[in-house]
C-alpha cells in the first residue's frame, strides 16, 4: 500500500481546481498523491469548459481519473466517493464546488452551492476523509480600514456571495468533518479565466493597444483590490489539508476556529434544507490567503497597464457621477470600446485568435466596486505556509500572456 494520500477534486474546472491537480500530480516530479480523481459536471473530452492547454496533458497521467457527474444527485456524490478497486478510501477531498456566476437567480445558488457542498460535506464526514479543504472565493464587501484578519465580520456580496457564506455555515456544523476553509482574495495566473484580475488585464491590453490611457471608474482607488496568484490557492489548499490530517477537526477548531457568522434572512431556515439556525454558533477553521503586495486599485491598475505600455488615470468627476449613479445603464457604453478594440486584436494578431474564453467585456459585477482585503498573516504563522508567488508584477503577468499566447487564446500584437 502506498503511504502517500489520495485525493478527489470536486468542481472548480472553471476556477482553481486545474491548478491544484497540477500540485497534486504535476507534468513533471513526483506526485504529491497516490490517486487523484476530478469530478465536475463539465466534459474534459471534448471540453465544454475552457481547460487550458496544460490540464488535457495530466489527465492523460496513470493516476489521475476524470469523472464527469451531476453533483446535485445524492447517489452520484456517494459514488464518486468509491475508491477504485483495491485502493484505500480517499483521503483527502477538495471542494472547489459552487455557481460562480454572479447573476443566477437564488434557487440556482442554494442548489449547486449549498446543495451540492452538503451531499459532499456529510458524505466525506460519513467516510471519515481526513482532510476536506473548502475553496472560498472573495464573495465579500470588506472594509476598507481594519486589520482585515479572519475575526472581521465581512459582509458577503449580493445572493451569490450570501449562499456561499452560508454554505460555510453548514458545513462548519457538520461536526465529524475534518473540514477547513481557505477563503481566498481575487486570483490570477496562467489558464485561469474566472475572476475580475483576467478581465481588467485584457480591458488593459485594449488600452494599451489603442495606446490610451486606461480609465478607472472608482477614483481616487485607494481600496484594496487584493490578489493571490493561483499556485499558493493550489499550495495552500494542500498545506492546510496536510495541517487537517494531522490535527483533527478538534484541534484545528481549537488552534484556528472561527465564528462564521450568520448573513442571511431568517426566514430561508425554514425553506431551506439543511440550514443551520441563526443563532446556532458556527465555528470552523478559517485561513485567509492573499498574497504580500496589497495592491490598491490604483496600484493594480498601474501595474498592468504599465505592462501593456500605457498608463492609468480615472474619469473625470462628471463622469464618474454619472456612471456611478447609475452604472446599470452605462455597462453597454463602457464596454463598447474595449469590445471593438478586443476584436481588432483578436483578428488582427498573428495568427488570428480564433477561439478564446478571454474577453475585455466587463459585466455590472466586474465593474462594481469591490474591496477585498484579506490579511494573510495566520495561514503562515499557524501552518507556516510560504507564498511561492508574493507579489504581483511584470513578471508573473508576463507569464500569464505567454502562456495563453502560446496556447493561441490570447492576441499576439
Ligand atoms: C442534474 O440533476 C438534476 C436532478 O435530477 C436535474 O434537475 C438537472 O437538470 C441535472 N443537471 C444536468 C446538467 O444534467
Amino acid at each position: 500500500m502506498s503511504s502517500k494520500p489520495s485525493a478527489i477534486i470536486f468542481g472548480g474546472l472553471n476556477t482553481c481546481s486545474r491548478a491544484v491537480a497540477a500540485l497534486l500530480v504535476p507534468l513533471e516530479g513526483e506526485p504529491l498523491v497516490s490517486h487523484l480523481r476530478i469530478v465536475d459536471k463539465y466534459s474534459v473530452n471534448p471540453p465544454t469548459t475552457y481547460i487550458g492547454a496544460e490540464f488535457p496533458n495530466i489527465l492523460k497521467k496513470d493516476n489521475v481519473e476524470y469523472r464527469q457527474a451531476n453533483l446535485t444527485v445524492p447517489t452520484n456524490v456517494a459514488s464518486c466517493f468509491d475508491p477504485p478497486e483495491g485502493q484505500e478510501p480517499y483521503s483527502y477531498v477538495f471542494d472547489l464546488t459552487g455557481e460562480i456566476l454572479w447573476d443566477r437567480p437564488e434557487k440556482v445558488q442554494i442548489t449547486n452551492t449549498f446543495g451540492i457542498s452538503r451531499l459532499l460535506g456529510l458524505e466525506a464526514a460519513r467516510r471519515k476523509v481526513k482532510a476536506y479543504v473548502r475553496v472560498q472565493h472573495p464573495y465579500y464587501e470588506c472594509k476598507e480600514k481594519g486589520k482585515h484578519d479572519e475575526k472581521e465580520d465581512v459582509k458577503p456580496d449580493g445572493i451569490a456571495g450570501t449562499w456561499w457564506h452560508e454554505t460555510l455555515r453548514m458545513l462548519a456544523s457538520i461536526e465529524d468533518l475534518n473540514l477547513v476553509i481557505l477563503r481566498k482574495a481575487m486570483v490570477y495566473g496562467p489558464y485561469t479565466d474566472c475572476g475580475i484580475v483576467i478581465r481588467f488585464i485584457a480591458v488593459a491590453a485594449t488600452y494599451g493597444f489603442q495606446k490610451q490611457p486606461m480609465k478607472g471608474l472608482w477614483s481616487p482607488g485607494k481600496y484594496p483590490s487584493h490578489v493571490v496568484h493561483i499556485d499558493d490557492v493550489a499550495g495552500a489548499a494542500w498545506a492546510l489539508a496536510e495541517w487537517m490530517a494531522k490535527v483533527g477537526r478538534k484541534e484545528a477548531d481549537s488552534i484556528a476556529g472561527e465564528e462564521i457568522i450568520f448573513h442571511n434572512e431568517k426566514s430561508k431556515v425554514q425553506e431551506v434544507e439543511g440550514m443551520v439556525p441563526a443563532d446556532k454558533k458556527c465555528i470552523a477553521p478559517l485561513f485567509n490567503l492573499e498574497d504580500d503586495s496589497n495592491v490598491t486599485m490604483v496600484d493594480l491598475g498601474n501595474i498592468i497597464t504599465s505592462f501593456f505600455g500605457t498608463t492609468f488615470e480615472f474619469f473625470g468627476f462628471m463622469t464618474n457621477a454619472l456612471v456611478k449613479f447609475n452604472l446599470s445603464d452605462s455597462v453597454e457604453e463602457i464596454n463598447e470600446t474595449h469590445v471593438t478594440a478586443w476584436t481588432q486584436m483578436i483578428t488582427q494578431a498573428d495568427p488570428p485568435v480564433v477561439n478564446t474564453p478571454f474577453t475585455a467585456y466587463m459585466d455590472l459585477y466586474h465593474l462594481k466596486k469591490h474591496t477585498i482585503a484579506l490579511n494573510a498573516d495566520k495561514i503562515k504563522n499557524v501552518i507556516g505556509y510560504k507564498l511561492r508567488r508574493p507579489n504581483i508584477n511584470h513578471e508573473t503577468i508576463k507569464e500569464v500572456i505567454d502562456k495563453l499566447r502560446a496556447e493561441g487564446t490570447w492576441p499576439n500584437i
